[in-house]
């Protein structure tokens, strides 16, 4: 743990589901600012996450400073009729997004309360929930103007393989960033 004062924890999909409201919050308030200005639409939402935390593997890592919930990071394995290479706007081989189980793990969060950054609570919740992952890869997408992300991924060893449509807002399009596992044991023998 980097930051003093904030406790780092993993949640299952049922135990995250628990705290949906809090979520939804701390996601609101973080897609409100630039680049993103989304108005937050609480029953999407809470809906996509009720969805998220039934598939088999979805992770919640969470950091709180006391109990107030200051970021968070989510993930799960993708299933092999995953649709997450589906709207590329780039061609991948074959080979490439071909899935199968064990094969990939889908970085679907990344936030910190804007007034919380800086202090190494991504990077922490980013370790926290790929550290021991199974999987052969992890595979996150993100906004070409997502300024402070776009800087962190590449720092923590991500690289962009793809451009797809953003899922977020289909008129526009996102990066596709990869990474080999595990990254973290890797990372800290180096
Ligand atoms: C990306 C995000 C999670 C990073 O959280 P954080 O707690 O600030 O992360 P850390 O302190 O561990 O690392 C910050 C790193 O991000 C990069 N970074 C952060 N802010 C930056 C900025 N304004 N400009 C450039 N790089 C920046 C730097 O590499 C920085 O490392 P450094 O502080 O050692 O220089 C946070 O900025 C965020 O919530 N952004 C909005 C949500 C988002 O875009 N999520 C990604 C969607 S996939």
């Amino acid at each position: 743990m980097t930051s003093t004062d904030v406790t780092f924890r993993l949640l299952e999909g049922r135990q995250s589901a628990e705290h949906v409201a809090e979520l939804q919050a701390i996601h609101a308030q973080v897609y409100a600012d630039p680049p993103y200005r989304r108005d937050a639409d609480a029953a999407q939402f809470a809906d996509r996450l009720l969805v998220q935390s039934r598939q088999p593997g979805f992770v919640i890592a969470e950091a709180r400073h006391g109990g107030y919930l200051v970021g968070y990071a989510a993930g799960m394995p993708l299933r092999s009729a995953t649709s997450w290479w589906r709207d590329l706007t780039t061609t991948l081989p074959d080979g490439l997004t071909a899935e199968h189980p064990g094969r990939t793990f889908a970085l679907v969060e990344l936030l910190v309360r804007a007034s919380w950054r800086r202090q190494g609570i991504g990077r922490t919740l980013h370790d926290l929930i790929l550290r021991g992952r199974p999987e052969e890869r992890a595979t996150l997408v993100v906004a070409p103007a997502a300024t402070a992300a776009q800087q962190a991924f590449r720092s923590w060893g991500w690289r962009r393989i793809a451009r797809t449509r953003d899922p977020a807002d289909p008129a526009s399009v996102a990066d596709v960033l990869m990474i080999g596992l595990p990254a973290i044991g890797s990372k800290e023998q180096n």
